[in-house]
């Protein structure tokens, strides 16, 4: 007989309550996920998405530029454009696509690709669809990436690639200083998944939050994570977004999200317009925990994301807290994935989780280091 084949599948994690996950028949208090303001479960989200799919069926089943664009699709855009102060916003499948979709426009633009080391995915892979030589630099390192600048001769045209803000431990990319290094006419194509909506005095991302122009950037977003909906965006000078329009292979011979998702995600840019009291909460907590945890003897890094990483463990420590956690109720954020391979625990916070559980969160992490001393 031949030996059964591992589960490549970690366990279903359904949602139990607004901050729980049922895990193994017990529910457990999450701190994972990127649904930063717990809007996925709204039920205005739920209210638009089943009215426009009352309006337009699950699905247009072509391309946008042959019969597949629809009114909710123009009027997500106005919205996103507006609420990101952008020239323009195109609305893409998924955020993987949307740097995918800007990389193809710009196809044959530059003769040099700087791409941050940690990057996401979606941008080493944009990269490939730029046809010129990709280089990695070190990580937010603006100093490590003029002198590759330099290399490159009086006439190089170089494209940027970095994420706003990493999801590994919530670092920013020091987008003012790469404006400066950067010679014209270079660009800045920002993957800003984790920053639009959350970092930036308004929520308008990694931009907003280095207090940028947006001229020479192009920042790309999805509509899965802040916004709690489903889709990606570039935002961009409508120049850009014709080109984009005009030649990107992805964004021409694709179907755009559900318009369902395209409504949900409508009303999610207009919850965040107005309700500025949720990005307070989110930061309130986030400070909360961290001193919390700082009193206790762990060393956080402040950065401006909502993520709060612990500094490495060894395999038998990360093993024990795993336990500690699972024992008070908590189901263990220990992640292994892009830039993280080793494997480490992340905590994302939410404008929603309540004092209680972050307190719970601050107690177990204060008794596994007052006991590992
Ligand atoms: C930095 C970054 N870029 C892009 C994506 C892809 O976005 P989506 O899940 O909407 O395809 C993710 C998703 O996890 C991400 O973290």
């Amino acid at each position: 007989m031949p030996e059964p084949k591992p589960n490549p599948w970690p366990a279903p994690l359904p949602y139990a309550g607004k901050n729980e996950v049922r895990f193994h028949n017990r529910v457990f208090v999450h701190f994972s996920g990127c649904d930063y303001f717990r809007l996925a479960r709204d039920p205005r989200l739920a209210a638009a998405a089943k009215k426009t799919l009352a309006e337009t069926g699950l699905n247009v089943s072509a391309s946008r530029l042959t019969t597949g664009n629809r009114e909710v699709y123009l009027q997500l855009e106005a919205a996103l454009a507006k609420f990101f102060h952008a020239g323009a916003a195109l609305i893409v499948s998924d955020g993987y696509l949307a740097p995918l979709a800007a990389a193809q426009a710009l196809a044959g633009r530059f003769t040099h690709a700087f791409v941050d080391e940690r990057s996401h995915n979606a941008l080493l892979d944009a990269a490939r669809m730029l046809d010129c030589p990709v280089i990695k630099f070190p990580h937010r390192d603006a100093a490590a990436l003029k002198k590759l600048l330099q290399k490159c001769g009086r006439n190089a045209r170089a494209l940027i690639l970095t994420d706003g803000m990493f999801s590994g431990d919530g670092a920013v990319a020091p987008l003012r200083a790469y404006l400066k290094i950067l010679p014209r006419p270079g660009l800045i194509l920002v993957d800003d998944a984790h920053g639009a909506g959350v970092v930036g005095r308004t929520g308008q991302g990694s931009l907003e939050h280095a207090g940028v122009g947006r001229e020479r950037i192009i920042q790309c977003g999805t509509l899965s994570k802040a916004l709690g909906a489903f889709g990606g965006v570039v935002l961009s000078s409508v120049a850009v977004r014709e080109q984009i329009m005009a030649h990107s292979r992805s964004f021409v011979g694709t179907t755009p999200l559900p318009p369902p998702l395209a409504g949900a995600a409508l009303a999610s840019v207009k919850i965040l317009s107005r309700d500025t009291a949720r990005r307070k909460r989110l930061f309130a907590n986030l400070s909360w925990l961290r001193t919390r945890l700082r009193t206790a003897g762990w060393e956080i890094a402040e950065t401006p994301g909502a993520i709060v990483r612990l500094p490495d463990l060894s395999d038998a420590e990360a093993a024990r807290l795993k336990k500690n956690l699972l024992a008070a109720g908590i189901y263990p954020p220990f992640v292994k994935y892009g830039a993280v391979a080793r494997g480490t625990f992340r905590f994302v916070i939410s404008s929603e989780h309540t004092r209680a559980q972050l307190n719970k969160l601050a107690g177990v992490l204060g008794h596994f280091i007052s006991t590992a001393r």
